[in-house]
């Protein structure tokens, strides 16, 4: 494998991490279906995203004990010591204080299902299968089961997935990404994407194959997207608030998620709904 810089901009400051992977350039050819696509009835569908209004703030805080308890849960399982009387969400990283640690945390953590919380994932389904006005479903057919998934960031940490888009990926071909902050989602810490990415045909990405990208020892399932034909990417974080959530469509390209908060840890949600 190639050891490449990748550098980007988030919000008009550069970042820059290290990644192995084999890069190419695509073929003349736009994944994205210009027709018929679930965001295509959107006014925003030239810029592929838009945050919307999620959930009334009992039903948040509900989401959040229950992510809580989750990564309470995924602690004891690999029994790391801890005070569950003073355990909060953003000072994480004051418990799991190594990469080892982390990482069994996050493989508990990355494959749960709608059972393990304490939220109607179908009302969710429905309200934003009306504001798109596609029938959508919970369920990826071609991997049997739901997908939910605790994204958690440490401070000062490459906690991060690549840039990328999912649609790269078969299963997630033709859905509506969902993202939704839950703990140190601010300015320093939220999403980035790149508005408008998705409308990029293939022969101006430069990227590596699905499992083909290295960061920080990780190999990660979606492909790392290094530049652009206009060079570096320049990505922004949108501005949300707790309650909303991000959706977007699976061609846009996004993460690189850096914490940049000293001391907080970056909590999120991430779902993905296939058209029904
Ligand atoms: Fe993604």
């Amino acid at each position: 494998m190639t050891k490449k810089a990748c550098e980007l901009i988030i919000d008009h400051q550069p970042f820059k991490f290290n990644v192995e992977g084999e890069f190419f350039w695509g073929e003349n050819k736009l994944l994205f279906k210009e027709q018929d696509n679930v965001i295509s009835k959107m006014s925003w569908k030239e810029v592929g995203y838009d945050i919307v209004e999620a959930f009334q703030e009992n039903q948040f805080l509900n989401l959040k004990t229950s992510i809580k308890k989750n990564i309470i849960n995924a602690f004891k399982l690999n029994n790391i010591e801890f005070d569950e009387n003073t355990f909060t969400l953003d000072k994480y990283h004051e418990v799991i204080n190594s990469d080892a640690l982390h990482n069994k945390v996050i493989d508990v953590t990355r494959n749960l299902e709608n059972s393990d919380f304490d939220f109607d994932i179908d009302s969710l389904v429905e309200k934003f299968g009306n504001i798109l006005g596609y029938k959508l479903t919970s369920w990826v057919e071609e991997l049997k089961k739901s997908h939910i998934q605790i994204r958690i960031s440490r401070p000062n940490s490459l906690d991060i997935n690549p840039p990328h888009r999912d649609g790269y990926l078969s299963y997630w071909k033709d859905i509506i990404n969902v993202w939704i902050p839950i703990e140190g989602c601010n300015d320093k810490a939220s999403l980035p994407v790149l508005p408008g990415s998705h409308l990029i045909p293939e022969n101006q990405i430069l990227r590596t194959e699905s499992k083909g990208a290295k960061i920080n020892g990780n190999i990660y399932y979606v492909p790392c997207i290094l530049e652009t034909s206009e060079g570096v990417i320049k990505m922004m974080r949108p501005k949300i608030n707790y309650g909303q959530a991000l959706i977007f469509s699976p061609y846009l390209i996004h993460g690189a998620a850096v914490n940049q908060n000293e001391d907080i840890t970056r909590i999120s949600l991430e779902l993905r709904f296939p058209r029904a």
